[in-house]
């Protein structure tokens, strides 16, 4: 196919690309690089017109910009597939632990080590590269895309919906393709079918007005920060179940298949004890380590704080003592009942000596993908001519937000073509993309294009 052969000849110039886009600092957090957020917004439309699509445009939100290109020349009985990726990354902190910076993208052994080298830069990077390689060698593809890239997924995609819903007539496809998740190793592919989703919740318990003297008052007042102690110390039971009224109500149980399917994952205990350095794992006893990171609903501490942290000793009793909470999510669960649940039950289970309130942020629903839905079908095979291996279905516990956006005001499933690695160091120091996985990935994006119109028939 000559596609095929065009990624192959051309895949230093790819790189070389890549690494012009991955040294744009496009941090979305940091208000201090919103410029470069814009800028990594241009540099893409300007690409994606370089590859000869009619219709680019930089959309902009009440945030980040939105780029929005399309091709549709396959014409009105082709599928057309909607590529979603993220073009913006995460903060690089701390700094001092990369090898090499974040943003001088270098090549070690078969790695690129970039901050969005593989989340997600790298990644939709793929499928621009796919569709160069069909448009430089046949003038078309063999379906229609419509590409929608967002600044804002690592802020939690704030302000996407209103974007979706304005251009849900210019969005119709028949189903989404992202590519920001990982396979199960370099020599066995996996496809994502169910991410979780994300409730985060962030708490105050309010002492006294004022901080006070811990010698004029120890004793005699109750100590905010020990109240959020032992709030958050009961919010686990022994066994690691989460002790939230309400909290699993909605749990979609695992069926039999799936359980058998989930323990084809070549990942345990031994594997969680090498990537993490954790002396032993922890969590529910009736569920396998893949179950608990995918299938099951959590409840994690993100930062807790409070009183006097500087060097040496102050005594003092503080008036406050926060903490910010995120629970992943399984389907059905919704984001807002359960950050609700939460949320009230700390509430009620606060002592009469402070008051706590709380802050709900905004939040994401879980996501499922039928897995024989063509179009997986047709990724299944895609994965299978270029691995050699067929794919494994799995689920994720990261959370990508359009995911569920498109499912439901779109009624779009989507298929995450994932070509990660799970020790690509995603938000962490020395992030990386295994470059095999992005030359086989654009491979793979050959083979889906070409695949999906007869899967879709
Ligand atoms: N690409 C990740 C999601 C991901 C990570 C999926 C690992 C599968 C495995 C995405 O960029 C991400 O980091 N998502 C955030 C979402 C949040 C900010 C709403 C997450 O999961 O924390
Ligand atoms: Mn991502
Ligand atoms: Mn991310």
């Amino acid at each position: 196919m000559a596609p095929l052969e065009y990624a192959r000849t051309h895949r230093n110039r790819f790189l070389d690309e890549l690494i012009t886009f991955l040294r744009i600092p496009s941090i979305s957090t940091l208000p201090e690089h919103a410029e470069h957020v814009a800028q990594a917004a241009h540099w893409l439309a300007d690409h994606l017109r370089g590859l000869g699509l009619p219709e680019v445009e930089v959309v902009p939100t009440d945030g980040h910009p939105v780029v929005y290109a399309q091709w549709l020349g396959a014409g009105a009985e082709a599928p057309t597939v909607l590529i979603y990726g993220h073009y913006d990354v995460q903060p690089v902190d701390p700094l001092d632990e990369w090898h090499t910076p974040p943003f001088e993208p270098t090549l070690r052994d078969d790695n690129l080590y970039a901050r969005g080298a593989s989340d997600d830069k790298g990644q939709l990077f793929i499928h621009l590269k796919a569709i160069e390689a069909y448009l430089r060698e046949e003038g078309r593809l063999p379906v229609n895309v419509k590409l929608l890239l967002e600044g804002e997924e690592e802020c939690g995609s704030p302000n996407l919906a209103p974007v979706i819903e304005e251009h849900a007539e210019r969005l119709q496809a028949d189903v989404a393709l992202i590519s920001d998740t990982h396979i199960l190793g370099p020599d066995q592919p996996s496809i994502v079918y169910s991410l979780r989703g994300l409730s985060y919740i962030e708490i105050t318990v309010q002492g006294p007005a004022h901080d006070l003297h811990s010698g004029m008052y120890g004793g005699a007042v109750d100590n905010p920060l020990h109240v959020l102690a032992r709030l958050i110390a009961s919010l686990h039971d022994d066994a690691g179940r989460v002790t939230v009224p309400g909290f699993y109500d909605d749990v979609l149980p695992l069926t039999e298949e799936e359980r058998a399917e989930l323990a084809r994952i070549p990942y345990g205990e031994e594997e969680l004890l090498a990537d993490t350095g954790v002396p032993c794992a922890w969590g529910e006893p009736e569920y396998t380590v893949v179950e608990r990171i995918g299938a099951r609903p959590t409840l994690d501490v993100n930062g807790l704080w409070g009183g006097f942290t500087g060097e040496g000793a102050k005594t003092v009793i503080p008036a406050r003592a926060h903490a910010k909470i995120s629970m992943r999510l399984v389907p059905n669960q919704d984001p807002d009942r359960v950050a609700q649940a939460a949320l009230a039950y700390l509430q009620r289970a606060a002592p009469p000596t402070v008051t706590v309130t709380g802050r709900i942020f905004h939040g994401t629903p879980p996501a499922l993908v039928p897995q024989d839905h063509p179009a997986m079908r047709a990724a299944a095979a895609a994965y299978e001519r270029v691995w050699g291996r067929c794919p494994i279905f799995t689920r994720e516990g990261g959370s990508i937000p359009v995911v569920a956006l498109f499912a439901e005001r779109l009624r779009l499933p989507t298929v995450l073509m994932g070509f990660g690695l799970r020790d690509d160091n995603l938000h962490a120091p020395n992030e990386k993309f295994y470059l095999p996985n992005f030359y086989r990935g654009i491979e793979t994006a050959v083979h889906f294009f070409h695949l999906l119109p007869e899967h879709m028939g």
